[in-house]
């Protein structure tokens, strides 16, 4: 039996649930998913500039199996076709459209929702990102302008090294075309992130899905900034040695890859697998999805730099507020103050590139 009390607590639990169930509906109403069980989210078209290169293939892959992608638009110098005729064949949600040739970049971009810049040559053994300056520089300031003039609402996501200057030039071309908006422009350093995570998992021994550090900074050497004092589930047992070591590896974990490929290139696959994963997150605050919290490389107040990596909500319009850094420990304080020198002298090497022709 029942009790008046316990009755009266299960009507209220019954009402709450209820009215979350209901607001519930409402989030998906608001953002055009149907309330039905198929639960079709918005049409977003994708754009993959690069999209047959090493980082280019298996990051259009890992967009071809994203459910919120209605339209996944690929654009390359040479091998689209290819490229498009083998994902088209994959079952998913999206439509593949393949377009080659700078002739053809307009039609690949219009109408496009998030723009993911993987264009461009990778590092070599010994080789820092900011090598690759003087050719992907000019690659990237070229699709800049193409987005601006086909696509200037897009959100674009830019992964072309080095994105410590990149990020900048992007934001030149877009300003001097008057299409500038810093919600939409971002740098993928989720690589640092996922790197972060996998090795603080591994020397922490607890498990990798349950693991999150914030890494801050930007996206070369040690302007990679990881802040394991953060990180959770906390790890006490870890020493001050192991987290100097963690945060070096993190910092040095492209370059681990560069000299395990051997001339090959640099990370592809960890690459596009981050990529993929910041998109979903950019489509998610697009729709609406709430709390959608990622690291970027964006414009920012948190530092006396322009642009600076940190945790940024996501949301319709893109970065809906960039989050400050929280507390740091001596080690993190010290590597922050070290490593703003450098990031900046790459910021503004991309702002005096941007401008200089
Ligand atoms: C890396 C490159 C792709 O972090 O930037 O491996």
């Amino acid at each position: 039996m029942i009790s008046s009390f316990s009755s009266t607590m299960l009507i209220r639990s019954i009402l709450k649930k209820q009215s979350s169930l209901s607001s519930y509906n409402n989030i998906l109403r608001r953002n055009n998913y149907s309330s039905s069980s198929e639960c079709v989210p918005p049409a977003r078209k994708v754009v993959v500039l690069g999209a047959a290169g090493g980082i280019g293939q298996p990051l259009s892959l890992l967009m071809k199996l994203n459910p919120l992608v209605s339209m996944l638009s690929l654009y390359d110098i040479v091998g689209t076709p290819g490229v498009t005729s083998d994902l088209s064949h994959a079952n998913t949600r999206s439509q593949v459209v393949g377009y080659m040739g700078e002739g053809n970049l307009g039609k690949a971009l219009e109408g496009a929702d998030l723009v993911i810049i993987p264009a461009g040559i990778p590092r070599k053994p010994g080789m820092t990102r900011d090598d690759l300056f003087n050719i992907n520089a000019g690659i990237v300031k070229g699709l800049c302008t193409a987005i601006a003039k086909y696509c200037p609402h897009a959100l674009v996501n830019i992964i072309s090294n080095p994105v410590n200057s990149t990020v900048p030039i992007a934001s030149e071309v877009f300003k001097k075309a008057g299409t500038y908006d810093e919600r939409r422009l971002f740098g993928v350093t989720t690589l640092d992130v996922v790197r972060a995570k996998t090795f603080y998992a591994a020397k922490a021994q607890v498990p990798v899905s349950a693991v999150n550090v914030p890494v801050v900074g930007g996206h070369a050497g040690i302007t990679i900034l990881p802040l394991f004092s953060q990180a959770t589930p906390k790890a006490d047992s870890l020493s001050e040695e192991e987290i100097t070591a963690l945060t070096k590896r993190t910092q040095d974990g492209g370059t681990e890859v560069v000299e395990a490929k051997a001339g090959k290139g640099s990370a592809t696959l960890s690459m596009a697998y981050a990529g993929a994963l910041f998109a979903d997150a950019c489509l998610k605050g697009l729709n609406g999805v709430p709390d959608v919290v990622e690291c970027s490389f964006v414009e920012s107040n948190v530092t006396e730099l322009p642009f600076f990596a940190s945790k940024v909500r996501l949301g319709k319009n893109g970065v809906e507020e960039v989050l400050g850094l929280g507390p740091l420990s001596d080690n993190e304080k010290q590597g922050l103050e070290a490593l703003i020198p450098e990031l900046k002298s790459s910021i503004d090497k991309g702002i005096k590139f941007a401008n200089q022709s």
